[in-house]
């Protein structure tokens, strides 16, 4: 992996994912969606591309990227479909298919996610089984995708019997991440990736952690300087992770920190939009911490600076969440679903201290009770 600055731009940052004949860059800047064509087209066959994309990203920013493919030569033909969660789904993955099908495209044509997470992974996963697989390239318009879903090449859609259960490894030919789209992002959805943000600190980065702990009022206002580097040092520990284990058998767990307490929140509240994912992860991280520092494995001084990041930005905490926390058993009833286990044992990932987690195989389901009964006697009533 290196950072040096694209040939195109020199405001713009380049990140790139080492995976062999799967490698790709991840380009960070400003003006990039009418720098789009310049920057896509090296890797088009032919000069059209389809982009899918959601209603509201193609109201805010459709336009732009139109227009930056078209002064390249680029035709684009838009696929639209609604908002939401349950576009990864087989009746989302069919329509996307099916447009497709309509275009009359093959494998050598050029498929562009243009959205946040949800359009990533449903337009990774219909380029996968495209015809059994044609090129896709991602750019992200949340902070969310931009610094996790649009990198590493996870796609999937839904089951009835739970997220991200049917999927495949699928790497996209490039990435765009362009500041300027996240001006028009809600505060809660810019806070969520926020959180995300802070993962990459937390897990293996007390220096960025430190940045963060400096900068994060400046990456939350999008001031261009802060957010590129805080999207590239995010995409830089993602790209890296990713390219020591790919196929998630390993290292790639870490990236998980927060998540198993943050699934079963999300379980617990339901996918409806009363609690965003990163919301999910923002609180499901101060319980690892807090849960590490429980069993001696995580000095409480650490908790403590966690805590402060958190109620300094105003990210979601446990206490926010008190609805959610008061039944300890069902909470680990959805631990125990998730992907990460072996063998009925529970595997969390853990900190030792900001800036070093760890992956912890058959976690001591009693403490882990323990833990949750205290947090919820210990939660204001709602
Ligand atoms: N593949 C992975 O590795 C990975 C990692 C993390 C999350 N995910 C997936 O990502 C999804 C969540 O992604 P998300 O948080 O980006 O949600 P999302 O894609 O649903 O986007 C959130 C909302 O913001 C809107 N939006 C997008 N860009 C906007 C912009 N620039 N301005 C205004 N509104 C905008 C969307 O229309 C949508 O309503 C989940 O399905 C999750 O499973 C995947
Ligand atoms: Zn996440």
């Amino acid at each position: 992996m290196t950072d040096h600055m694209t040939p195109y731009s020199e405001d713009n940052t380049l990140v790139r994912v080492d995976l062999g004949a799967r490698s790709y860059d991840i380009i960070i800047g400003t003006e990039l969606l009418s720098q789009a064509g310049d920057l896509v087209k090296p890797h088009l066959k032919k000069d059209r591309v389809a982009v899918i994309t959601d209603t509201n990203v193609m109201a805010l920013h459709g336009a732009q990227l139109k227009s930056g493919l078209e002064k390249a030569g680029i035709t684009p033909h838009f696929i639209i479909r609604p908002p939401g969660e349950n576009q990864k789904s087989f009746e989302g993955l069919q329509a996307v298919l099916d447009a497709l099908f309509e275009l009359a495209f093959d494998r050598q044509d050029m498929v562009i996610a243009f959205g946040g997470g949800v359009i990533g992974d449903l337009t990774g996963f219909a380029a996968r089984v495209f015809k059994r697989g044609c090129p896709f390239i991602q750019i992200p318009t949340t902070l969310l995708a931009q610094v996790d879903s649009s990198v590493g090449g996870k796609t999937a859609i839904n089951s009835s019997y739970g997220k991200n259960l049917i999927g495949a490894f699928y790497q996209p030919q490039l990435v765009l991440a362009d500041n300027n789209v996240l001006k028009t992002l809600g505060e809660r959805e810019l806070k969520a990736g926020y959180a995300e943000v802070l993962k990459y600190g937390l897990l293996g980065d007390l220096e960025f952690f430190n940045w963060l702990d400096e900068n994060g009022a400046d990456v939350l206002s999008l001031n261009p300087q802060a957010l590129t580097h805080a999207v590239s040092v995010s995409c830089q520990t993602k790209a890296r992770i990713v390219a020591e284990d790919e196929l998630e058998r390993g290292a790639r767990a870490l990236l998980n920190l927060g998540h198993s307490f943050g699934h079963a929140l999300e379980l617990e509240a339901g996918y409806g939009g009363d609690l965003l994912h990163g919301e999910a992860v923002s609180a499901g991280m101060l319980m690892a911490f807090e849960f590490s520092a429980a069993q001696g494995l995580c000095p409480q001084g650490d908790v403590s600076r966690l805590e402060t990041h958190l109620s300094a930005h105003n990210l979601i905490q446990p206490h926010d969440l008190t609805n959610l926390i008061k039944a300890p058993d069902r909470l680990i009833s959805h631990m125990d679903q998730d992907k990460k286990n072996e063998g009925g044992d529970l595997t969390l990932i853990l900190a030792r201290k900001i800036g070093e987690s760890f992956v912890q195989k058959q976690a001591p389901r009693a403490d882990l009770h323990a833990y949750l009964t205290h947090l919820a006697k210990t939660l204001p009533h709602a």
